[in-house]
């Protein structure tokens, strides 16, 4: 063996030996989920450093950088939810959590602006709430994964208004284009809403500055969100996407799946709508989407 072979030799050995000595460290916990998760963390973490051959310069950037996501994370702005979804790992949770089950429809990410509490609203009622943007009208229904209907199902909604913003992003406190809505008793539910817009997740803080430093764009795909819950189903978190929406491809969080994309059916203001409510004259679009829940621990 070379000298030059040798060092190296006890190099990585000194590396592999911290390694266990770390996770040694944990050998005590009694919780043994925890244990197993600690020494994972370790085990990945050291890989990391480990494979990249980190420097001490970029170790310390990487920790003014998390000290800045914690400065600007506040009750209103949460930015390490935003690192977790530019570096798809609540995507990645999403998949590990909803397996998928025979036709249920799948789940996607949560995002930051949901709010509880957002106002009922009756079939056919408007949950955009004087929010800006072209009027949609939803429809669909809510089934087992056997095609019954499941009457009751709470549906919460919500979506960014035409200019990119969520109400919770405006500083005077108003609530718009947001509701929930309870499916009737054959499962159904329809309301007006917004047809989607592209927005960006918020990019003025850290983390838009490491999606700049990597040159990928802020914005996420054009979407209305839905959470679905009924006693005894898997709770759905969702969104339907826009068909035709170039930013189907390169959402910033991960979250286009094919089998969430729908035709939102443009109509032109001439032609009457659903309920004989009057648009003005104005452009108005129709999506589809009918949800199918998993029987809940599936
Ligand atoms: C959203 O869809 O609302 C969202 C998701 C992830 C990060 C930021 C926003
Ligand atoms: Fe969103």
């Amino acid at each position: 063996m070379s000298d030059k072979d040798r060092t190296s030799w006890e190099q990585a050995d000194r590396e592999v030996q911290l390694i266990e000595t770390v996770l040694a460290s944990f050998k005590d916990t009694s919780d043994l989920r925890l244990r197993l998760v600690m020494q994972a963390l370790v085990r990945h973490l050291h890989a990391f450093v480990r494979e990249v051959r980190l420097t001490e310069e970029e170790w310390n950037k990487a920790i003014e950088f998390l000290t800045a996501v914690g400065h600007i994370t506040d009750d209103r702005r949460q930015e390490f939810i935003l690192l977790s979804d530019v570096l798809g790992i609540s995507m990645q949770v999403v998949a590990v959590n909803n397996e998928a089950y025979e036709n249920a429809t799948e789940a996607t990410v949560f995002g930051p602006f949901f709010v509880d509490d957002a106002p009922e609203i009756q079939q056919g009622e408007d949950m955009s709430f004087g929010a800006v943007g072209e009027a949609c009208w939803v429809e669909g229904t809510v089934r087992d994964t056997a095609g019954k209907p499941i009457a009751n199902a709470r549906i919460e909604v919500w979506e960014a208004d035409e200019d990119g913003f969520y109400d919770v992003q405006y500083t005077d406190g108003r609530t718009a284009a947001r509701a929930h809505i309870f499916s009737d008793a054959e499962g159904n539910y329809r309301f007006w809403g917004l047809t989607p817009t592209p927005y960006p997740i918020p990019y003025d803080g850290p983390v838009g500055k490491m999606l700049e430093a990597v040159s990928r764009s802020p914005y996420r795909a054009s979407h209305l969100h839905f959470m679905v819950t009924a006693p005894e189903f898997r709770t759905l978190v969702t969104h339907i996407f826009v068909r035709g929406d170039e930013l189907l491809e390169r959402d910033s969080v991960f979250g286009v799946k094919e089998s969430l994309i729908m035709d939102f059916v443009k109509h032109d203001g001439s032609e009457p709508t659903p309920d004989g409510r009057d648009l003005g004259g104005n452009r108005w679009a129709t999506p589809r989407f009918d949800i199918v829940l998993a029987p809940a621990g599936a």
